[in-house]
């Protein structure tokens, strides 16, 4: 069972055949009950998170969702988080030490950077950023703990070369962490390229209904240990209902992704002929700077990416967001619906600064029939003509 398609149906479901049922139980539990002393010993020496004992140590269902999402990335091991921002922060925190040192890149996902400029501050944690291999390269030294990347950044979509990151982290010793919610490990295959800790917003992609908060993180044992310690320590646990319906997520995934794919391509190609668009952020176009790095890196493009809309005042703007009927306006993505987001929340986002009057959106491109999607865009943009 060496194809992603093929895991992403058969992975698991171990649990389903005791219960006669194509799917595995939906199992909550606060408490979990032994039939022995002997039991209840054992499960305490196993891992959390992968041996039941208490319902903060996960269920059945959790644990299914884990060895699903471990299967598909090719890790050893999986912890499911509460949502993707406690699995970025409890990566970040586990490898925080006061007097040690923590490498960013720059422009990631604004409340990561909101929480390393606050809180890892205030743990006497060193925080430094850094945009490419070459800044990496001669700020690491022998007190950096943790080097962490997203790919691409969050609205600038941005792309490092990831393979050179790891490279650099590997000949230092120091461990690689890197949010990878876009490509899910259907286009991104995160840990062949040296990536020791490989995150994910399961919220997006991998549930894809909009109606779940959820992450995981992927790993060996032993780049995993300190994060499980921490989100043990933390409470930091995953619900079995979120985990169960990402679980019916994973079944669809890459049959999803391929028609995202397929209309982010179609409707980014019709809008670089839109003269309302001054730029398109988007590494899977071939006239992107990053185009080469994404072909390396990524065997697929999902639907979100940004556009740069010409100048126009504040009333105008809202007009042509307003007037967009398929279109939801919303700050997610990785649904099955199409949404936009105006990128000018500087207080969220606060790693880019946006020119004068110029319109950072990010559109995430959904299911809907990609001709509908132009003909609502092309509606829209007619509002900034007038
Ligand atoms: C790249 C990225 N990482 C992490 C997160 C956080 O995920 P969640 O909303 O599940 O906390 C998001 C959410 O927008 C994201 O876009």
């Amino acid at each position: 069972m060496n194809n992603i398609s093929t895991k992403l149906i058969h992975q698991g479901r171990e649990q389903a055949t005791a219960s006669f049922s194509v799917n595995p139980p939906l199992v909550r539990a606060s408490t979990t009950v032994f039939p022995d002393l002997a039991s209840y010993k054992a499960s305490y020496q196993g891992l959390a998170f992968e041996t039941p004992r208490y319902g903060r140590s996960g269920t059945s269902t959790v644990m299914e969702f884990q060895s699903a999402m471990a299967a598909i990335s090719n890790a050893e091991s999986c912890i499911a988080t509460s949502c993707g921002l406690t699995a970025c922060l409890s990566v970040l925190a586990a490898y925080a030490k006061p007097g040690r040192q923590i490498l960013i890149q720059r422009d990631v996902y604004g409340p990561v950077k909101a929480f390393a400029d606050s809180e890892l501050a205030q743990l006497g944690v060193e925080v430094e950023y850094f945009a490419n291999e070459q800044e990496l390269d001669s700020l690491i030294d022998n007190h950096t703990s943790l080097i962490y990347t997203e790919v691409p950044t969050s609205l600038t979509m941005k792309l490092i070369d990831i393979k050179k990151i790891s490279a650099i982290a590997k000949s230092h010793q120091v461990p690689h962490a890197c949010d990878a919610t876009w490509g899910t490990p259907v286009f991104f295959d995160a840990h062949r390229f040296g990536i020791n800790l490989a995150i994910h917003a399961a919220t997006k992609y991998i549930n894809g209904h909009s109606d779940v908060l959820l992450g995981a993180i992927t790993g060996s044992y032993q780049d995993l240990q300190l994060v499980r310690d921490y989100c043990q320590l933390h409470g930091n646990y995953a619900a079995p209902d979120s985990c169960w319906l990402a679980l019916r997520g994973l079944r669809t995934l890459s049959v999803r992704l391929a028609r995202h794919q397929q209309n982010a391509l179609y409707i980014a190609s019709w809008l670089k002929a839109q003269p309302q668009v001054q730029q398109l952020l988007f590494p899977a176009l071939p006239e992107s700077p990053d185009y080469q790095l994404w072909q390396q890196l990524f065997s697929g493009a999902a639907g979100p990416f940004s556009i740069e809309l010409v100048p126009c005042d504040d009333k105008q703007f809202e007009r042509f967001i307003n007037s967009l009927t398929l279109f939801g306006i919303g700050t997610s993505w990785g649904g099955f619906e199409s949404l936009i987001m105006p990128a000018v929340p500087h207080h969220l986002r606060a790693t880019t600064t946006q020119k004068h009057q110029k319109r950072l959106v990010r559109l995430h491109i959904g299911l809907e029939d990609k001709q509908d999607l132009c003909d609502d865009l092309q509606r829209a943009f007619k509002t900034l003509a007038k």
